[in-house]
């Protein structure tokens, strides 16, 4: 057995020989993006320096990035897809390119020491170019100097081989695939490859050209910097290293399989999509919660994708006959498998726990009355068969909003019984109704699973530096104790959700405000300095800290960047908080600052609106 731990190591072991300086794994909730919910990629953390911005830790990184996709949320349940997923990367700003990434993809791949694969097993991909890029015959030409058969590579339209963010402006590019065998033979025949037999090439790695920025009038300018970004799908990897072609086989996920067969006395052969659908949902539940910036569930962007997740899971241990409280056992499996990984995990742990049982309690009875009441519903439209000899195929959009809005039965929970049961529901009149309601609707945050990068604005880079100032008032009204918990920021305003366990009063707000608008008023320079994280932590810097030993951080700071104490605050640091950029140059252009809205966001969660007037 090859474990996940073996495949994480070498991969990092590989490309630190190879000059790449190891970076800890980002948040899995952006940091000032507001256009995605979820960090879905490596990229996300890395844009401002694919884009050209200089990284602290140098031009060559590798990296593990929790990753969560929920585009297709409702296919999970395949041996493959999974909405929590680890991504192994390396990274190139502006250093090597094309020839030199697929040469190292290509030995880590192949080479003994590393994973060791026959090369017969390996196909792959190239794009074929269009109007807006060529051919990538270097990419080709790579593969076929490495020995790779023609007739393996397989050269595709952008819909398979570009990459970058979907719709929207930002660094993307051509990009090559790596499949490894997974049909039933032990070897693939001669001229198999990706274009003439998906199904039987797994993609486990993706390495993307990014040399072009999309523009907002979608047309494609070539970048000054031509990057890399490589993406491995560590579950997947593992899978077939092992000979599994189903993911949920791995070390990292198996052990959560066996779990629910016991609680559930249910086979996974039996009930395999059930029991993928907890392990899976849970597992991406936990370690959203479990994150740095970890959210309850709730009703709103991230939280309510952590309630979805949590709720769907629910309802298949229903399935399975599963009568007791499951969901904080699998939580705390997920937090035992990663804790030596994602340290943040363990020290939310309590949090993580607490909310699972919480949300599993309150659904559980949410649960029971609304299959009451869809059970009745089912009753009417047998009765109604009866009388008229009509048979109803569809569930009104209204009814579907009465079972949501009174009874608090999920959407997606009508349309899977819906489903059982042979019946479609009038989705579009149930949309209007819930529009009407001003919730987000699920469309909106479809929308936002789908979108792309943060552009950064004039104003969202003044809200940025304002967000700075707002963190450090809040540590002198307020204490020590306040620390960032999210942050989102759009050109109209920003909002910063941080730890602090009471309602603020109207003074406390006054005295936050008047901080803000005084370090604004008093011009302060802004500037950053890199350093190692444990530099960064003794100058009392405060952000989000990594875990890598040395890895170096940007650190900006307020105000005299030397730290020296003047004795006077107008010449004082002000604030210095480790941070990607970008900032204003001086404080005094944020106009003012008010507060607009004090609130709680989760337990022990405080959220502030802001606006710069
Ligand atoms: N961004 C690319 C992907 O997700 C490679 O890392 O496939």
């Amino acid at each position: 057995m090859i474990t996940t731990k073996e495949i994480r190591k070498k991969y990092i072991d590989f490309f630190e020989s190879k000059g790449h300086a190891v970076i800890s794994s980002a948040s899995l909730i952006p940091d000032n993006d507001p256009t995605v919910l979820f960090t879905t990629a490596g990229m996300h953390p890395l844009v401002p320096y694919l884009m050209g911005e200089k990284h602290p830790a140098g031009t060559r990184l590798v990296d593990v990035q929790k990753c969560i996709r929920t585009g297709d949320i409702d296919e999970v349940g395949d041996k493959s897809h999974l909405t929590f997923f680890e991504m192994l990367g390396n990274w190139s700003l502006g250093d090597y390119f094309k020839k030199e990434a697929i040469e190292m993809s290509y030995e880590f791949l192949t080479g003994a020491e590393y994973l060791n694969i026959d090369p017969w097993k390996l196909a792959v991909t190239v794009f074929e170019g269009d109007d807006d890029a060529p051919f990538d015959n270097e990419a080709k030409e790579t593969w076929l100097a490495l020995g790779l058969p023609e007739n393996r590579i397989s050269s595709l339209p952008k819909k398979d081989n570009w990459w970058g963010p979907a719709g929207q402006t930002g660094p993307c590019g051509p990009d090559s695939e790596m499949f490894y065998w997974v049909g039933e033979e032990e070897f693939p025949p001669e001229g198999s490859n990706v274009a003439t037999d998906e199904d039987n090439w797994m993609e486990i790695w993706n390495d993307v050209f990014m040399q072009y920025g999309k523009q907002t009038d979608g047309t494609f300018l070539a970048l000054d910097q031509q990057n890399v970004d490589t993406g491995m799908g560590l579950e997947r990897v593992v899978a077939v290293l092992n000979g599994y072609t189903d993911v949920y086989k791995v070390d990292s996920l198996y052990p959560l399989v066996e779990l629910v067969e016991e609680i559930s006395g249910k086979k996974y052969e039996e009930h395999t999509l059930s029991i993928r659908v907890i392990v899976d949902h849970l597992r991406a539940a936990t370690m959203i919660m479990g994150d740095n910036l970890g959210v309850a569930p709730g009703n709103m962007d991230q939280g309510y994708v952590v309630r979805k997740l949590i709720r769907r899971a629910i309802r298949h241990g229903k399935k399975l006959g599963i009568e007791i409280t499951f969901c904080t056992k699998l939580g705390e499996k997920v937090i035992d498998i990663f804790t030596d990984v994602y340290t943040e995990v363990e020290k939310n742990k309590d949090f993580v726990l607490k909310e699972l049982q919480k949300e599993e309690e309150q659904f559980s009875k949410t649960l029971e009355s609304g299959m009451k009441e869809f059970e009745k519903l089912l009753k009417g439209f047998q009765m109604a068969f009866e009388k008229t000899g009509n048979k109803i195929t569809e569930i009104s959009g209204k009814q579907a909003f009465k079972l949501y809005d009174t009874y608090g039965f999920p959407y997606e929970m009508t349309e899977e019984l819906a489903k059982e049961n042979h019946l479609t529901i009038d989705k579009k009149s149930f949309d209007e109704a819930f529009e009407k309601h001003q919730e987000l609707s699920r469309k909106g945050a479809e929308q936002k699973f789908a979108g792309g990068l943060a552009d950064h604005g004039e104003m969202s880079t003044k809200y940025h530096t304002a967000t700075h100032l707002l963190h450090v008032a809040l540590r002198r009204v307020l204490g020590e104790h306040v620390e960032q918990k999210g942050s989102n920021i759009t050109g109209d305003r920003l909002r910063f959700d941080f730890s602090h366990p009471d309602k603020m009063t109207p003074e406390e707000i006054a005295e936050v405000e008047y901080l803000v608008n005084e370090a604004i008023a008093r011009d302060y320079p802004m500037s950053f300095r890199e350093m190692t994280v444990e530099e960064a932590k003794k100058q009392g810097a405060i952000g989000l800290f990594g875990d890598k030993y040395g890895e170096m951080v940007k650190v900006y700071t307020v105000g005299d960047p030397s730290g020296m104490p003047h004795g006077n605050p107008e010449e004082d640091t002000f604030s210095k908080e480790i941070c990607g950029g970008p900032h204003v140059e001086r404080t005094g252009v944020l106009g003012k600052f008010r507060i607009k809205k004090e609130e709680s966001s989760s337990a022990g969660v405080r959220r502030i609106k802001g606006v710069l007037e």
